[in-house]
């Protein structure tokens, strides 16, 4: 299966020592033991270009090759890889203190490196060191800490019970720190919403080093960072999470078309239908150009992945019902549980240990660039033959159709800052992705540029006024103002795009919580300006 979890590729990148600013960095450095607590000591969680750790630190958790090999992009004055609490405190004050900027990063995948780039001088915040997860069972919820990836969350529940899960990301790398954040979707969108839906309580470092739970920050805060992104009201330190009942067995499919094989009839009849059938059934559509095995032409393939919350022969009668016109057949199902189900969907081959998801970090990055669109109406057929073309003239991409309905009609748009609820027929992805071999960071101009055009001919169809976007699938190119200058009426054309109508009410909170806009990065949240 085609995705970035797996897909090979050999990192260059040199990492420039960034000799100006030494006296704010000095300040921060001689801060950072003093607000630490003396019992926790800090200094071994201090990694500076001068450490031979940091280059490996620094790309470890670094998931774009477009981002981290770019000459333009400044490397940060020092990485803090908290083992405690206090040490990511110490952080937040000191950073404050001496006037450098904090990036906060937990799985490193956001798709423009905003968790470890920055324009101004920078210091990261690692915090894949605190990933414990705690479970019960008993009162079926979790707290997990930021560093924990949805790969450990996996592995985690599933030794403690084999009917429960959790709906979260398709990859098995997110930090749970930036991804639920972001809204955290996944293939059980349609039965129980997303990740932040089942967010029962947090802990939360807010602007001045104390840490806050649900009670003590307020519902309105509590809000804002289920979907508003965490990153521009604190740092979040752990979720407390509501599991889910998942059946003993779950069904996946992979079934593959091609043009020849119908696949446009299809994929026009999966817009129309993937978003009404049962909740239990999520079906991922996944168009990507080939060349086709029996002639060497150039042909679209689309792969039809799917989930169902039961047993293979309950999905049949659904889809024989619902969706005739896909064929699925009982060999082309695969009965597992609801854990092998993950690896299956990270693009793992069917036997693969579930001692997998516990490696943390891809070995295998590629260069990219990503852009997102919901979608409220079908895309017709000419307009899916445009787009086939499209993709076959660009070669290197993949596009993901994640479709909406079930749950998500049922979720009020005010319940948390994620405006995308009822009304949308499914979530777009398009990804560009390219090798060293395939250029490198040389070609990324070209490769940014076909992303555009691809965006461009999809306008007439994808939502519009706004053209919206989703936070996790993070594009600069839909509006942003440098590192340190979050001008309001910037703010304002991604803010409408990621949150809608949400927008102003995320920038009331900011307000309250953090008026002088101490966390922000390129597309932060602005506090609302009073006038
Ligand atoms: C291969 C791949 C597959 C993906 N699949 C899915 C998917 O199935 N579903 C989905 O919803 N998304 C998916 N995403 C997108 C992903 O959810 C986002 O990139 C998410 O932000 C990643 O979180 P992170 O902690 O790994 O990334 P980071 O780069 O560490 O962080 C992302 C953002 O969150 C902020 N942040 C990180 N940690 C914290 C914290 N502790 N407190 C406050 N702010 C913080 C960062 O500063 C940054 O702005 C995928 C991404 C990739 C690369
Ligand atoms: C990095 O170097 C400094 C100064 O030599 C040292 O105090 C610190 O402990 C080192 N950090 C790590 C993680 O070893
Ligand atoms: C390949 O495509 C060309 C142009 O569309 C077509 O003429 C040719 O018949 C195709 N080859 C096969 C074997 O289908
Ligand atoms: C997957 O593996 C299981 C047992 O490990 C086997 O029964 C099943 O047939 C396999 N499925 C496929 C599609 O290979
Ligand atoms: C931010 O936006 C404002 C208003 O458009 C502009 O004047 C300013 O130059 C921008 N700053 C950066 C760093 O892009
Ligand atoms: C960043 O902004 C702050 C005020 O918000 C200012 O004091 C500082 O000089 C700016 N730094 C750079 C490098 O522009």
């Amino acid at each position: 299966m085609m995705s970035l979890c797996s897909k090979l590729f050999i990192l260059f990148s040199s990492i420039s020592l960034v000799t100006s600013q030494h006296s704010s960095l000095d300040h921060f450095l001689q801060c950072l033991p003093l607000h630490s607590n003396p019992s926790n000591p800090i200094a071994n969680a201090i990694h500076t270009p001068n450490n031979a750790s940091f280059q490996h630190l620094y790309e470890l958790h670094a998931v774009n090759l477009r981002i981290l090999s770019s000459p333009s992009k400044s490397k940060p004055l020092a990485i803090i890889t908290a083992r405690h609490a206090s040490h990511a405190q110490a952080a937040v004050v000191c950073a404050k203190r001496s006037g450098v900027q904090l990036r906060i990063r937990s799985g490193g995948h956001d798709y423009e490196g905003l968790s470890y780039t920055s324009d101004v001088p920078f210091v990261v915040l690692d915090m894949f060191n605190l990933r414990s997860i705690k479970i019960d069972i008993v009162s079926e919820t979790a707290w997990i800490q930021a560093g924990a990836t949805t790969g450990e969350l996996y592995y985690q529940i599933a030794e403690k019970s084999d009917v429960h899960g959790f709906p979260s990301g398709i990859c098995t790398t997110l930090g749970i720190g930036g991804h639920f954040s972001g809204g955290g979707y996944g293939n059980m969108m349609r039965k129980y919403g997303l990740s932040i839906d089942n967010v029962v309580d947090v802990r939360l470092i807010d602007v001045d080093g104390t840490i806050r739970n649900r009670k003590t920050m307020g519902e309105d805060v509590f809000w804002a960072i289920r979907g508003g992104g965490g990153t521009s009201f604190g740092i979040i330190l752990s979720w407390k999470i509501k599991l889910v009942r998942v059946p003993r067995k779950v069904t996946v499919f992979n079934v593959q078309r091609t043009l020849d094989q119908g696949a446009t009839d299809l994929a026009y009849r999966w817009q129309q239908i993937a978003p009404k059938m049962s909740k239990d059934l999520f079906i991922r559509l996944q168009p990507e150009p080939i060349s086709d095995a029996t002639n060497g032409n150039k042909t679209i393939r689309v792969s039809f992945i799917g989930q169902f919350l039961g047993r293979a022969r309950r999905l049949i009668q659904e889809t024989d019902s619902k969706f005739q016109e896909l064929d699925l057949q009982l060999s082309d199902c695969n009965e597992m549980s609801w854990v092998e189900s993950t690896l299956f969907w990270a693009g793992y081959p069917n036997g693969t240990s579930i001692d997998t998801l516990l490696q943390r970090v891809q070995d295998n990055k590629v260069f990219f660039k990503t852009k997102s669109d919901f979608y409220k109406k079908v895309i017709p057929k000419q307009g899916l033959e445009m787009l086939w073309e499209l993709l076959m003239e660009i070669g290197n991409v993949f596009m993901q159709l994640n479709p909406h309905g079930g749950r998500m009609e049922e979720i009020s748009e005010s319940e948390t800052a994620v405006a995308q609820r009822a009304g949308y027929l499914f979530k777009t992805q398009y990804t560009i992705h390219w090798t060293e071999s395939e250029g490198g960071i040389g070609a990324a101009d070209g490769y940014v540029e076909m992303s555009r055009r691809l965006y461009s001919a999809m306008a007439r169809y994808a939502s519009s006024n706004p053209r919206e976007a989703f936070l996790n699938y993070r594009d600069l190119d839909i509006g942003s103002n440098g590192s340190n200058d979050t001008d309001f009426a910037v703010a304002r054309v991604y803010g409408a795009k990621y949150f809608n109508q949400h927008f102003l009410r995320l920038t009331r909170v900011k307000a309250m919580v953090d008026p002088d806009n101490f966390f922000k990065n390129e597309q932060s949240i602005p506090p609302l300006p009073s006038y």
